[in-house]
């Protein structure tokens, strides 16, 4: 019995995706900058069961809600179609970290089933491959194909893959994570992002000014220059989270704690620790920080009324992948 076994981080982006192409392939309406971090992980064991009639598909120990179940398969569905085989799979996966919670779970879920149905499929992919295969599941998880920093360039057709680049960095960041809630999120992104699309008075403004933030945090990494790459992707963070909330109904994923985080790590920077912050489709708080401001930020945050967890982690590997006669997953879920 041979098992895939993949392993990727989440990634937190430094100026956000938020807005998709029309179309039914999932293709970003905007480029986007990311740092894929330690710490976090998702697993994926996957096995071709080419003798079942249907997919097995567990997550977390659990056998995949219906609507998971739904997305996982018709993803499966691209490479066997890609590899001409009809095979069903079983498939496991778990995060040490809570899903749909604004902690990026699709991100590393994506990329791991991704590297393990290339593997399982023996389709060979590139890591550009792998990169474009796995938007296709979730816009972010194309970015944790890649380790550390990297540019999800803009498709500017939607024929054409996806292309990331590497963005090499001197800074050595750390990340500081204030986990608030572990509810998962009210609107998913991928809806809500469609709810901006068509409702946001705002939308054409944040498609058209994304490219300045792109040009202004890659200016900012080249020169090492925390304090630009700061005010940059705190920018890029309210500027999503006006689209969102000028979206009808509104969409308002940050908690008064995540708001209450947010003035906390300003005012460190401005008492001279550099950090800066950034939130996602949900109330928890990301403080980027260079290593001499870990420990205030991490304290500060701790001591918030509503916040049930602070995390550290650094900049993480790309994506992997193995082979194994076990599944490991399945073992750890008995
Ligand atoms: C707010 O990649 O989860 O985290 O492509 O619909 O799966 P889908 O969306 P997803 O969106 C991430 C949005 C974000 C910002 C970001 O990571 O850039």
């Amino acid at each position: 019995m041979q098992w895939h076994l993949a392993a990727a981080h989440p990634n937190f982006a430094l100026v956000k995706y938020w807005g998709k192409q029309p179309g039914p392939h999932n293709v970003p309406a905007v480029e986007s900058i990311s740092a894929t971090v330690d710490g976090l992980c998702t697993q994926v064991a996957l096995r071709l069961r080419p003798e079942a009639s249907e997919d097995q598909l567990w997550t977390d120990g659990v056998v995949a809600s219906a609507a998971v179940a739904a997305r996982l398969r018709r993803f499966v569905d691209l490479f066997r179609a890609r590899s001409g085989s009809a095979a069903a799979v079983e498939v496991h996966s778990r995060s040490n970290f809570p899903a749909a919670a604004g902690l990026a779970s699709s991100a590393s879920a994506f990329a791991a089933l991704t590297l393990a149905c290339d593997q399982a499929f023996a389709l060979g992919g590139s890591s550009q491959q792998l990169a474009d295969w796995a938007r296709q599941g979730s816009g972010s998880a194309a970015r944790s194909i890649f380790g550390g920093l990297v540019h999800l360039h803009l498709q500017p057709q939607q024929s054409l893959p996806t292309r990331i680049e590497a963005l090499p960095t001197r800074l050595p960041l750390a990340c500081v994570i204030a986990i608030t809630s572990l509810q998962p999120k009210a609107v998913g992104s991928t809806a809500g992002m469609e709810r901006s699309r068509l409702s946001s008075p705002f939308y054409a403004a944040w498609l058209q000014s994304q490219g300045a933030d792109v040009a202004a945090a890659r200016a900012a990494l080249a020169a090492d220059d925390f304090a630009a790459l700061a005010e940059v992707a705190e920018h890029s963070c309210l500027k999503m989270h006006a689209v969102m909330q000028s979206s009808r109904p509104p969409l308002c994923y940050p908690a008064p704690v995540t708001w209450a985080a947010m003035a906390r790590v300003q005012a460190l920077r401005k008492a001279g620790q550099p950090s800066f912050f950034t939130v996602d489709a949900g109330p928890q708080l990301k403080a980027f920080c260079l290593p001499a401001a870990v420990a205030a930020v991490r304290a500060a945050l701790g001591e918030l009324p509503g916040v049930a967890q602070v995390r550290q982690v650094g900049l993480g590997a790309a994506a992997s992948v193995s082979r194994s006669a076990h599944n490991p997953l399945r073992e750890a879920g008995r």
